[in-house]
């Protein structure tokens, strides 16, 4: 027999303490959202060193309302306090916080957040009926969202770094090819390409309302026309090997029925096609996701808030969730769709893996 545990009074602070940090995540995370919705942060980069008045005469908004933010910002230690009223943004905190085209933008994270936690009142339903919610649940914020977190990176790296580390693939965009993103929510990375490529026809295709609507205003303000979003629901990608470079950025997972998206890509492509799956750096066993990811318990949870409540909101839903899809996975469900070559790149992402499929 065993000794009952005992309780630990400094055991029991520290765990209290633990838990109140996540409280204190969530509020400061909505202080974030604040901050990026109101223009806070760019104002506070462009202005240097200011007081709560000087910030609030520059953003047009309330002094008593700027100053508790600020003070919240300063005791989350994402701005500076100089003293004497004064606040700053650092270097770092401003391409982070201010910059949406830098790389290092996290602010767009952050973006719907309201419409992620008001899904919370929907999914103790989920948990009873096992059914999820699909994307369009966020509303057409929740598409903007996805394209703000995920578009700095697409920006940045995916035409000079991705494109040219694949076998063949950018004379062929150069010459004039076929190319699909599928999964292609506001269309950023399509976008990224087709100005880049413009001999070359892409299409985009996705089943969000939301996301196709951004990607059409995305297309308009772009000015591009070599560009077509079509609704997969009702318009699925061609069985026809007409597709020279299938794309697919972070929805694998996200998918009901990810096997049958495999197989049609494959009758998409041209025998001499090229698939490249971007898609999170998972691990093959939750044991190494727990100990090797450093963001795990965001990663699960927002697999429960929608990746893997979207993978579930059809019935027989797949239901991989964010961390479901790793490389093993990926090998096994790629040969099982008819594809013959699998080849994992090292692009220093730091959420994403990049594989290239080819049949
Ligand atoms: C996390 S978002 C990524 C969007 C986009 N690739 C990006 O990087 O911004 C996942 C997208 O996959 C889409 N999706 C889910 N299942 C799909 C399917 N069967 N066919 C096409 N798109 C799908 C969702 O609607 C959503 O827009």
């Amino acid at each position: 027999m065993t000794d009952p545990p005992t309780l630990d009074m400094d055991r029991l602070k520290e765990f209290v303490e633990h838990v109140y940090g996540f409280l204190e995540g969530g509020v400061v995370s909505g202080m974030i959202y604040l901050g990026d919705r109101l223009g806070l942060y760019q104002a506070l980069r462009d202005a240097g060193p200011v007081t709560s008045e000087q910030l609030a005469q520059r953003t047009g908004l309330h002094e008593r309302w700027v100053r508790e933010w600020l003070r919240c910002q300063a005791g989350a230690k994402l701005v500076a306090y100089l003293g004497d009223g004064r606040f700053a943004l650092s270097v770092e905190a401003g391409l982070v916080l201010a910059e949406e085209n830098s790389p290092a933008f996290a602010a767009g994270g952050f973006h719907s957040l309201p419409q992620q936690f008001a899904v919370l009142e929907r999914l103790p339903e989920a948990f009873k009926t096992g059914r999820g919610l699909p994307y369009d649940a966020f509303g057409p914020e929740g598409a903007v969202g996805i394209e703000r977190f995920l578009a700095p990176w697409f920006r940045t790296f995916l035409v000079p770094l991705v494109l040219p580390a694949l076998d063949g693939v950018v004379p062929k965009l150069e010459r004039g090819a076929q190319v699909a993103d599928v999964g292609c929510g506001a269309g950023v990375a399509l976008l990224e390409m087709a100005r880049a490529y413009p001999r070359s026809a892409f299409h985009g295709y996705d089943i969000s309302v939301h996301a196709l609507e951004r990607a059409a205003a995305n297309q308009a303000a772009a000015g591009v026309s070599n560009v077509t979003f079509h609704d997969a629901r009702h318009d699925p990608l061609p069985a026809d090997g007409r597709f020279d470079l299938v794309t697919s950025f972070d929805c694998i997972h996200d998918m009901t029925h990810p096997d049958a998206v495999m197989r049609a890509v494959r009758q998409a492509l041209k025998a001499d096609g090229t698939w490249v799956i971007a898609d999170i750096n998972a691990k093959p066993t939750f044991e190494e996701n727990l100990e090797r990811n450093p963001v795990v318990a965001m990663m699960y949870g927002m697999s429960v808030l929608s990746c893997m409540s979207s993978a579930l909101s059809e019935p027989g839903g797949a239901g991989l969730g964010t961390l479901g899809f790793s490389e093993p996975l990926a090998r096994e469900m790629t040969a099982a769709a008819g594809f013959t070559r699998f080849r994992r790149h090292h692009f220093d992402n730091p959420v994403n893996a990049y594989y290239e499929v080819r049949p």
